[in-house]
């Protein structure tokens, strides 16, 4: 690790599993404070487990006012951030025939409600040198087949960073999404296993491997980071050439 975070004040969501625990372990060993935040406080216990200093905040931040409560932790326990990672979010695999209104407001909610929510506070508090990265997915980049309301709301978050981008530059805010691939996490590890990606994602493509959370928490580092510092409103693919090109193997 660089210490490429040395000095900053990091909130990062979805902190109890995944690819956002990886993150918050990454953004702590680079040297950034971080407020490690998700609804599953057992899983944030295990993330802290890990061994690396972080403060603690549990919340479902589909709650009413959660976002502002994330922020007023922060400053409180850690003082006010410079830098949000939103990576809290949940698939689904529904293409829109079966798709309920229901579910439309799940997957809309469950990814860009709170990601929006956390990037209208984070606007109010940040200044220049600001970082919000928040969390696409290659589905929404390429469209894959079955998952209508997840993949519409993951590139409702890549125009969001873009808009962001274009809204609070002027003010030295940088806003840029991450789109991982087929990424091993509880998330997915079972259909892993069970072959479900092999034909369709894991071997068309040239990098022939499923992803890691450390890949992921590595391209959010670098956004984050002064070393990303003339990038700006970009939705970045982490999937190993999945979105990238065409591949027969
Ligand atoms: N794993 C992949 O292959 C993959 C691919 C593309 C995008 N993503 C995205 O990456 C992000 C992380 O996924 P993951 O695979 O690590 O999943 P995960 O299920 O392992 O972790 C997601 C975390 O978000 C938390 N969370 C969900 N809703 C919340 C809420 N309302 N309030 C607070 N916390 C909440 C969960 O408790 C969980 O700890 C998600 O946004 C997901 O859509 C994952």
């Amino acid at each position: 690790m660089t210490g490429r975070l040395a000095g900053r004040t990091a909130i990062v969501t979805g902190a109890a599993s995944g690819i956002g625990r990886e993150t918050a372990l990454v953004f702590a060993r680079e040297g950034a404070a971080v407020l490690a935040v998700d609804r599953d406080a057992d899983g944030l216990a295990e993330t802290v487990a890990q061994g690396e200093e972080l403060a603690v905040f549990a919340i479902d931040l589909t709650e009413r006012g959660a976002a502002a409560a994330v922020f007023a932790a922060c400053a409180a326990e850690l003082g006010p951030p410079d830098t949000v990672a939103n990576i809290a979010g949940a698939a689904g695999d529904r293409g829109i025939e079966h798709s309920t209104d229901e579910d439309l407001d799940r997957y809309v909610e469950l990814n860009l409600g709170i990601t929006f929510r956390m990037c209208r506070e984070a606007v109010a508090v940040l200044g220049e040198g600001g970082s919000i990265v928040n969390t696409s997915s290659a589905v929404a980049l390429t469209g894959m087949r079955g998952t209508a309301p997840y993949s519409a709301a993951k590139a409702a978050i890549s125009g969001l960073a873009r808009q962001l981008a274009a809204d609070h530059g002027r003010r030295g805010i940088r806003v840029n999404a991450v789109a991982p691939g087929l990424i091993r996490t509880p998330a997915t590890a079972e259909r892993i296993d069970a072959g479900v990606f092999d034909e369709t994602v894991t071997r068309s493509r040239p990098l022939a491997r499923v992803g890691t959370p450390r890949d992921v928490a590595n391209a959010f580092a670098f956004l984050a980071s002064d070393d990303a510092a003339f990038i700006t409103g970009v939705t970045l693919p982490v999937c190993g050439g999945w979105t990238t090109t065409r591949f027969r193997g």
